[in-house]
Order: structure tokens, then C-alpha cells, then sequence
């Protein structure tokens, strides 16, 4: 983390857990025991039918809501998809684009991400962008580079003074829910490389000023070691952001120096 030059921000990614009373649930507990933290920014995406739900219920706390996804397109002929512009009126600030999930089992690809950033930032929403290797591009050495594509891609066409609304969540798709984590050297050496990635294309500035995250059974065991990485400035969390108590240790975790 580097607090002098970019936001850290602790988020939850429900994916599709809880209903809108659990939500309301949620809230309440966490509400008892979340810390007046001042060092970050604390984010819950839920899914989109929980939106109002979560925004009633994390009213009077320093939670932000976010969603899971978004739709390219402005409105029309488009069956069961949410556009950017429905999210922000709800009073939405981020969004989750391109997640793993979402391009293994839902057809995302590096060209519906770039357009779906392109929606969230029009619509002045927060992209959060997913980018990640699967085992067996670790393991044959390709990982660099396919960060390096997925980040490009992600970013075509996107000017210097939108990139800073972006969030960049570094998430190894071998580490997402398996219990597996990357070392905090591992996840700490692919963030730095983003960061350089991005100074290439936009310069030091501005790339300095990017929060990215690590996501991938980040818990209260190895949130602190995690953030500690200089280019790490938050957490992209899963199953354990489905627990107060646990998605609170993480929160505290991000108070270091
Ligand atoms: P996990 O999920 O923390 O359950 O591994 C992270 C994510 O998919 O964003």
C-alpha cells in the first residue's frame, strides 16, 4: 500500500450470495463492529436485485456499494442485462468488470471488458477491472504477458484523466475460491508489473495514483502480509467478505504503515 498516493479499498464481492433480508442482516452486524476506519475505503458489490436493499442498509456507514457487472449498451433489446446508467441512478459507485467467473462461464472476453469500462466510466461509475492468469498460464511462464494483454485491452481508449477513476483487481484465477492463495510476493511482483504496464501507456503520475487490488482467498490470516506489498492497495475478497467479523479482521488488517 502507498496511502500518500492512492485510495486502498478494502471490497466485497458477494457474487450470488445472500438475499436482500441477509443483506439488511449483514449490515446490521457489521455496523456493531466496523472500526471508525479512516485508512480505507470499505466497498461491498452485491448482486444487482440487492442494490437497493444494501444502499437502504449501509446508509449511515462508511460503506460504499458497488455491482458485479454492467451491460455495455445504453438501453434497447438486451433480455435480463443492467445498464451503467440504471446502476448509477440507483446510487452505485463501482462496478466489478471482466471478473473470472464472468469470463469462464459467461463469454466475457478482453473486448467486452473494454466496452463495458467505457460504459461504467461514461456513466461516471468506478470500473473495477479483473485481470488474472489460470494455473496453467503460471505454469508455462505466460503470466506476464497475459496481464499485460488483459490490462491494454482493458484500457484501449481510455483518456489519462478517466484511467484515474479506474481500480485494477489482480486476481489469479487458481487462487479465486480454492483456498489457495499467491504468496504475497507472487501477487505483490504481478501488481508492481500492472503498475509499470500502466506507466507505459500513461506515465508515472497517473500510475502512481491507480489503486490495485489483490483477489483470491484473501482472509484474516493473510490480508496483512498481502497488503503490505507496495503495490498492493487493497483487497478483492470473496468468501470471506461474506462474514462480518472476518470481513472486518480484513479492514483492520489495511491499518499498517
Ligand atoms: P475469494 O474470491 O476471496 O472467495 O477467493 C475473490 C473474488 O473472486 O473476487
Amino acid at each position: 500500500m502507498n496511502r500518500r498516493y492512492r485510495k486502498t479499498i478494502i471490497a466485497g464481492n458477494w457474487k450470488m450470495n445472500k438475499t436482500a433480508s441477509e443483506t439488511k442482516q449483514f449490515a446490521e452486524e457489521l455496523k456493531v463492529i466496523l472500526p471508525k476506519a479512516k485508512w480505507c475505503d470499505i466497498l461491498v458489490c452485491v448482486p444487482a436485485v440487492n442494490i437497493p436493499a444494501a444502499i437502504r442498509a449501509f446508509k449511515e456507514m462508511r460503506v460504499t456499494v458497488g455491482a458485479e457487472n454492467l451491460f455495455y449498451e445504453k438501453s434497447g433489446a438486451y433480455t435480463g442485462e443492467v445498464s451503467a446508467e440504471m446502476l448509477k441512478d440507483l446510487g452505485v459507485k463501482y462496478v466489478i468488470v471482466g471478473h473470472s467467473e464472468r469470463r469462464q462461464l459467461f463469454g466475457e472476453t478482453d473486448i467486452t471488458v473494454n466496452k463495458k469500462v467505457h460504459a461504467a466510466l461514461n456513466a461516471g461509475l468506478h470500473p473495477i477491472i479483473c485481470v488474472g492468469e489460470s494455473l496453467e498460464q503460471r505454469e508455462l511462464g505466460v503470466t506476464m504477458d497475459l496481464i499485460s494483454l488483459q490490462v491494454k485491452s482493458a484500457l484501449a481508449g481510455v483518456a489519462p484523466d478517466k484511467l484515474r477513476k479506474c481500480v485494477i483487481a489482480y486476481e489469479p484465477v487458481w487462487a479465486i475460491g480454492t483456498g489457495r492463495t499467491a504468496t504475497p510476493e507472487q501477487a505483490g511482483e504481478v501488481c508492481t508489473f500492472i503498475r509499470a504496464t500502466i506507466r507505459h501507456l500513461y506515465g508515472a503520475r497517473i500510475a502512481r495514483s491507480v489503486t490495485i487490488q489483490y483477489g483470491g482467498s484473501m482472509n484474516p490470516g493473510n490480508a496483512a502480509e498481502l497488503l503490505a506489498q507496495p503495490d498492493i492497495d487493497g483487497g478483492l475478497i470473496g468468501g470471506a467478505a461474506l462474514k462480518p467479523d472476518q470481513f472486518v479482521e480484513i479492514i483492520n488488517a489495511a491499518n499498517q504503515e
